[in-house]
Parts: C-alpha cells; sequence; structure tokens
C-alpha cells in the first residue's frame, strides 16, 4: 500500500486527532513500543538539517530500530551525478523507509514514484515540509482547544517558507482565523490564501489580537534577488510587542531563528519554540509507530 507521507493535504481532522493521540500516548510513557533493530530508516537529505534530521533519528534509534544517516550528500554518489531516482531505488534496497529532506519542490513526489518503501518528506524546497506542520499543529493542541475559534499569525518570510505553506493548509481544517504577516515581496503565495484572510506588513497592528504568533526566518538561501534581500528591513518580536499581546497567547518557530525574535523573549513562558522542538521527537516516534504498527495509517494515500 502506498504509504508516502508528502503532503499536509492527505490528513483530516481525524487522522489528525488519531496522530495526536498516538503522540501523546508515547510522549507519556502510556505506550510501550520496541522495534527491532532489522527496522531500518534512511535519513536521506540534500540540505542542511539540525532538528529535522536529529529528530527522526532519535525516534528511530528510540523505538529500538536503526538509522542510516546520509546528511551529507557531497561524501554519497550524488557528487558523482547520480539521479534522485536512483539513489532513492538502491536506498529503498536498504531500508524500511526513507526521510528525505531536498532543495527541489516536488522532490518527495518524484521519489514516491520509484520508492519500494514508504518515502516521508522532511522538506522540499519551497514547497512543503508537513512532519514539521504536524508538530506544530500538536503543540498548538496542547495549549488550545482546537474545536474553539482560534486566531493565529503567521508571520515573515511566508513566500518561500515551506512550514508556513504545510501548516496554514492543516489549519484550513479548524475554525482558525489566520492573519498574514510580511514584509512586502514576502507574501504567502496566492493560490494559498483565502477570502477573509487578514493581511498585515507590522505585526503590531494583529498582536493584541492573537492566540498564536508563528515566527519564520527569511530563506535567504532560496533568495537569489539581492535587491529584494536588502528591502526586507527588520521585522523582530521583541519584550515590547509581547507586552501588547494576550496573557495566555504562545509564540512559536520553527527554527532555526536568526534575528526575528529578541532572545529577550526566551524567559516569556509565551515562548513555547523550544517544546515545538520536543514534539517534533513525539510526532516522528507516533509516525513511525504507525508506518510499522499494523493499524492503518493517520493519512490518505498520496495521489499526485
Ligand atoms: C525549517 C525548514 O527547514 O524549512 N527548519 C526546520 O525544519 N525546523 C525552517 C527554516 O529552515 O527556516
Amino acid at each position: 500500500m502506498n504509504k508516502h507521507l508528502i503532503s499536509v493535504n492527505q490528513f483530516d481532522r481525524e487522522g489528525l486527532t488519531r496522530l495526536f493521540d498516538l503522540a501523546h500516548r508515547l510522549e507519556h510513557a502510556q505506550l510501550d513500543v520496541t522495534f527491532s533493530h532489522k527496522c531500518v530508516s534512511t535519513n536521506l537529505f540534500y540540505e542542511p538539517s539540525t532538528r529535522t534530521s536529529s529528530s527522526f533519528a532519535s525516534a528511530m534509534y528510540k523505538l529500538g530500530g536503526s538509522v542510516i544517516s546520509i546528511n551529507d550528500v557531497s561524501f554519497s554518489s550524488v557528487s558523482k551525478g547520480e539521479t534522485l531516482e536512483d539513489t532513492i531505488q538502491v536506498m529503498s534496497g536498504y531500508s524500511d523507509v526513507i526521510v528525505l529532506r531536498h532543495s527541489e519542490q516536488g522532490a518527495a513526489t518524484r521519489a514516491a514514484k520509484v520508492s519500494s518503501v514508504p518515502i516521508i518528506n522532511a522538506g522540499d524546497g519551497v514547497g512543503e515540509h508537513p512532519t514539521q506542520a504536524l508538530l506544530d499543529l500538536y503543540t498548538i493542541h496542547k495549549h488550545f482547544d482546537l474545536t474553539k475559534p482560534l486566531h493565529v499569525a503567521l508571520v515573515g518570510d511566508l513566500k518561500h517558507g515551506r512550514t508556513v505553506h504545510s501548516l496554514l493548509q492543516l489549519l484550513r481544517l479548524y475554525d482558525v482565523h489566520v492573519h498574514l504577516v510580511s514584509p512586502e515581496g514576502f507574501e504567502m503565495p496566492a493560490y494559498l490564501v483565502q477570502p477573509g484572510d487578514e493581511l498585515h506588513t507590522h505585526l503590531w497592528t494583529c498582536m493584541p489580537h492573537v492566540d498564536v504568533v508563528y515566527m519564520t526566518r527569511v530563506q535567504k538561501e532560496r533568495i537569489t534577488d539581492t535587491h529584494l534581500l536588502n528591502q526586507v528591513g527588520d521585522y523582530k518580536l521583541t519584550p515590547a510587542l509581547m507586552h501588547m499581546a494576550k496573557q495566555h497567547m504562545i509564540v512559536m518557530h520553527p527554527l532555526p531563528r536568526v534575528d526575528e525574535i529578541d532572545m529577550r523573549v526566551d524567559v516569556d513562558p509565551r515562548a513555547k519554540y523550544f517544546e515545538q522542538t520536543t514534539n517534533g521527537l513525539w510526532i516522528r516516534q507516533a509516525i513511525f509507530v504507525n508506518l510499522f504498527g499494523g493499524d492503518s495509517v493517520c493519512w490518505a494515500p498520496h495521489s499526485k
């Protein structure tokens, strides 16, 4: 069966509830799962990563399985000119699942076409980053009741940031009022914007009203237009802005942070970006348990 996890559009609310329930039980040691060490995942990363590759590896090791880590493809046959398709066919013979990060949008779909084992999209260029969005939503779900209306602000480089592209699509499944806050030239792609979304160029205009502020960095490595980079200016979440915010709101960031959140915000109890990284471990364990646990997976087959 096609168990590839390529896009958040494979999820509905019911699937998300099941996955979050699994993550919750793993987190609170209510579920004891031990894989055979013969269960092998391959981390195949064509782009830099700290959290995503390490948390996928940690998740598999903690479950008892093993990991092949190709975190710098310049040391692999890719440097000799091997195609993605060939590398995937080879590695799917050595592993039970492949976690793939690539700089090109659509790479995970290409990989899924030739792989005999499930492909998990760990970021495909400016496309999607579904497992990040799952851990982001899991974090929101821990702090708010997702059956009630919620105001969420996505802030920063919404044009090139794949985490916000995925998260926004998941938020559409709930009663979420969306605020899109970006400097000029860094707006969310039109196909993801819906009537009713509020568009802002400055965070202060929506800060007092939102329950979640999701900050992102400028994706410099994806921007070739230096003129655009120079005009981005400064957008920064500061203690002064936090002073305007609701008492029970939360601040999130997929990390790495560059300078869009003042370090003084870290001590504010509403700052949840480091909690988010730990939630990534539970979500990624839940994905593996769901993949290899015998139950049907929480997501629909990938169709494209
Ligand atoms: C994000 C990514 O790679 O898209 N990082 C991550 O996986 N936590 C966000 C980013 O690099 O800005």
